[in-house]
């Protein structure tokens, strides 16, 4: 039992910049709607102002998921069957995990992530809480399908995908990521995904641009971590945290709008924004059930059943990979 281990993928060149993170963001910034892919949000500052947006009183998604994986543990498990291993695409959260790992008596845990670090460490803090549990990290990008260990053959597996990461995607990404999730899940494969609901406009955007500010910190840490990484010189100050909803993709935009005109150097490359244009960090799009229910099927996923609290903030919903058939 216990954590096995895995494999190292960060790619540095000889002064130690990561590579992959200075590219996007030469590219990004020299597109005309500049932008910066989501994912470079995340390192140790961004990860930490993260894990205090989840307990913002504005933040309703964290803890009303969790709610929904407190109080429903005995339908999943109904529904879904005990004795499943169960692949989370992501590195697991400390509380979320536990309650389904618990709830379905799983047989095995499968967390995969891009990043060693995040791996290590929640494996290790599960592996506390559930001694006899074994424990498999994959460190890769599940973005695209991967070879999961085989641990006891036929065993069908879960996936689980909570936080509404999936709404980060633009449809036509979220789509590749189900169907390559269902390639790598295999035969009888489910999937435990979270979605967050359409809602009032207002409560969107206050979630996503908190009173305390701490969003905001965290899209600003972008440009800060820039300065770190990349031997750049962006006047942090002369930008602002932007939430606009944009309803013809029914989501929620994170910007980085600069207040005046202002230029700056990124490893050695010049870029200008004239005042008030913005660079593109998030998108979090929100999903009504029917929206939901069709993209998982269009992505080779039957909707089985849907979890949503009270207030109809948030929703949970099983499927089961579509089966393999012929015409019609
Ligand atoms: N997926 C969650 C959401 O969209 C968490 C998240 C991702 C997030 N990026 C974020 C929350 C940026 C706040 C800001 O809500």
């Amino acid at each position: 039992m216990g954590v096995t281990a895995g494999l190292r993928l960060v790619t540095q060149d000889d002064e130690g910049i990561d590579v992959a993170f200075r590219a996007d963001v030469l590219s990004g910034l020299a597109q005309r709607q500049k932008a910066i892919p989501a994912r470079w949000f995340y390192d140790r500052r961004g990860s930490e102002l993260f894990e205090e947006i989840t307990v913002l009183p504005e933040y309703y998604p964290t803890r009303t998921e969790t709610a929904l994986l407190r109080d429903h543990g005995a339908e999943f498990r109904e529904d879904a069957g005990p004795g499943l291993v169960v692949v989370e695409f992501g590195s697991g959260s400390s509380v979320k995990t536990p309650l389904l790992l618990d709830a379905i008596d799983a047989a095995a845990y499968i967390p995969i992530d891009i990043s060693g670090d995040f791996l290590r460490q929640s494996c290790a803090e599960l592996s506390g809480k559930f001694p006899d549990l074994p424990i498999v990290p994959v460190e890769g990008d599940f973005m695209h399908s991967l070879k999961l260990p085989e641990l006891a053959p036929g065993q069908a597996r879960l996936g689980f995908f909570p936080g509404s990461t999936i709404g980060n995607m633009v449809p036509a990404t979220a789509v590749d990521l189900l169907r390559s999730m269902r390639v790598t899940l295999g035969a009888n494969a489910q999937l435990l995904i979270g979605f967050d609901r359409v809602k009032d406009t207002r409560r969107l955007i206050a979630a996503y641009d908190d009173a305390q500010g701490v969003t905001a910190q965290f899209n600003l840490n972008l440009l800060e971590r820039i300065n770190r990484e990349l031997d750049a010189d962006v006047p942090v100050e002369a930008f602002r945290h932007l939430v606009r909803w944009n309803p013809e993709w029914s989501r929620i935009e994170m910007h980085i709008e600069a207040l005046r005109d202002v230029a700056f150097t990124v490893s050695g490359r010049r870029f200008a924004l004239l005042e008030g244009e913005t660079i593109h960090t998030e998108n979090s799009h929100k999903y009504t059930p029917d929206q939901a229910r069709l993209m998982l099927q269009a992505s080779g996923w039957t909707p089985r059943r849907l979890w949503t609290d009270t207030g109809a903030d948030f929703m949970l919903m099983l499927a089961e990979a579509t089966e393999e058939r012929s015409a019609p």
